[in-house]
């Protein structure tokens, strides 16, 4: 089973820095992020993932999720981890492929071939004024460019042969020319001469998530992620999605089980069913109806959602979304408030502790049994694993599940591998 980290500020639930489990006056602190990475690395994750948007949260009012520059994080976090993967996230609408590939194979030197890209097209409209534009480019478009963009990067990483370096002190040749290529890269959207400013880093090409469901997202994930990232609720929508990607896989040439799928948890354990489930009501308690509306209206790309009575059913939005909005997210939450006949304050509600991810509220023996089902069935080839709040709730997830898992021989107990695409081999 491979697990990931979604580690963000003092944990995914909504206004979680009021409980006195979290220290939100420390979390940009380089002491906060460490002691989250050596809680994964002593849980033998695969890997710790940092999500990026490029808009301040519209609810920072209420919740303490400001965004620090993933890889400058990942870069510090390198230092005092010698095994765990180190995946962070970079837009491909804002940004430029260049830049991207010379970062990450920066923090894959800097970490022994520890480092991974999740490549993420941006949904969120606000962004787009912080980079000079005043709206989001369509869905389609979006990945059109994310496409290239990946084509670009996996060509830069690898201009320089692993042998070009030849460091010969007596001719006082450093490197073989012939093995530096230039691209010469001429797309639609891109035209990239090369080479790379720095040779091939230790993992050439670095392992890649995709973290969109829509077909498009898929797609994409299928040609070229190592790591699909994807919320699922269901068993049975789970494995058909599990499904489809590896069929996508193979469609695109690639063995089936060359993409991961990585559905997100957000587990809340307890020593007692009861204790877990009194946890949860005081993690849920500090959630604000402002924050669940500012949540779901960005999730719903940007939709007013004002207008509607917080406590008539929740509307079929289908077919009202804008065309630059996120696909799968948004019929996902559709779908859940359709089919089990909830009100736009309960779906509301459902989302706030999980960032709309499935929450596992139980003993760690019965999460660990949920996590085992849906990888038994095909549905996942392991989680990633969104704490509702930080660290105590990664902390009790290494402490009490971690243990059930490898004892049931689901989880490595050490690490065999050092490099991000050992760990995913294994
Ligand atoms: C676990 C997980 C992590 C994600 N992390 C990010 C992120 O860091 N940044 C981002 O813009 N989108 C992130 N997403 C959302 C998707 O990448 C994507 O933006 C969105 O779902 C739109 O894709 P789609 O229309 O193909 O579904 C994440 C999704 C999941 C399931």
């Amino acid at each position: 089973m491979h697990l990931a980290v979604f580690a963000q500020g003092v944990g995914v639930s909504q206004s979680v820095w009021r409980s006195p489990r979290t220290q939100p006056e420390s979390m940009h602190s380089l002491a906060h992020w460490t002691r989250l990475v050596r809680l994964a690395e002593d849980g033998c994750f695969d890997a710790f993932f940092i999500a990026d948007q490029l808009n301040l949260a519209p609810t920072i009012a209420k919740d303490a999720t400001d965004r620090p520059d993933p890889i400058v994080v990942l870069a510090a976090l390198a230092a005092v981890t010698s095994k765990i993967g180190l995946i962070g996230t970079s837009s491909t609408t804002y940004n430029d492929p260049y830049t991207v590939a010379r970062q990450f194979a920066t923090l894959d030197q800097m970490s022994d071939g520890r480092a991974g890209w999740n490549v993420v097209t941006t949904a969120i409209a606000t962004a787009a004024a912080n980079y000079g534009s005043d709206g989001l480019p369509d869905h389609e478009a979006r990945y059109e460019r994310g496409e290239e963009f990946v084509d670009v990067v996996r060509a830069l990483w690898d201009a320089w042969a692993t042998d070009a370096i030849v460091g010969d002190r007596a001719t006082g040749v450093w490197a073989d020319l012939d093995k530096i290529k230039a691209i010469d890269y001429a797309g639609e959207h891109f035209q990239v001469k090369g080479p790379m400013t720095l040779p091939r880093s230790p993992q050439g090409q670095l392992p890649l998530a995709q973290a969109g469901s829509s077909p498009t997202g898929m797609k994409l994930g299928a040609r070229v992620a190592d790591m699909v990232f994807t919320t699922q609720h269901h068993l049975a929508a789970a494995t058909e999605f599990a499904e489809s990607m590896r069929a996508l896989a193979v469609a695109a040439g690639r063995a089936p089980d060359a993409v991961k799928v990585l559905p997100g948890i957000t587990p809340i354990v307890g020593k007692t069913e009861s204790e877990a489930r009194e946890l949860a009501r005081e993690i849920g308690s500090f959630i604000s109806e402002e924050s669940t509306l500012g949540f779901l209206k960005q999730s719903f790309g940007g939709l007013d959602l004002s207008g509607y009575d917080l406590d008539e059913p929740f509307p079929d939005l289908r077919g009202a979304l804008p065309a630059h909005a996120s696909v799968s997210r948004p019929e996902l939450f559709i779908k859940m408030a359709l089919d089990e006949g909830l009100t736009v304050r309960q779906l509301a509600q459902r989302v706030g502790m999980s960032i709309g991810h499935r929450p596992l509220v139980g003993t760690p023996d019965t999460i660990a049994d949920e996590m085992q089902r849906w990888f038994e069935a095909g549905a996942a080839d392991g989680f990633i694993v969104l704490p509702a709040d930080l660290p105590v709730g990664l902390e009790e997830f290494v402490d009490m599940v971690v243990p059930r898992l490898q004892d049931r021989g689901l989880l490595r107990k050490a690490y065999s591998g050092s490099t991000l695409r050992e760990h995913l081999a294994e």
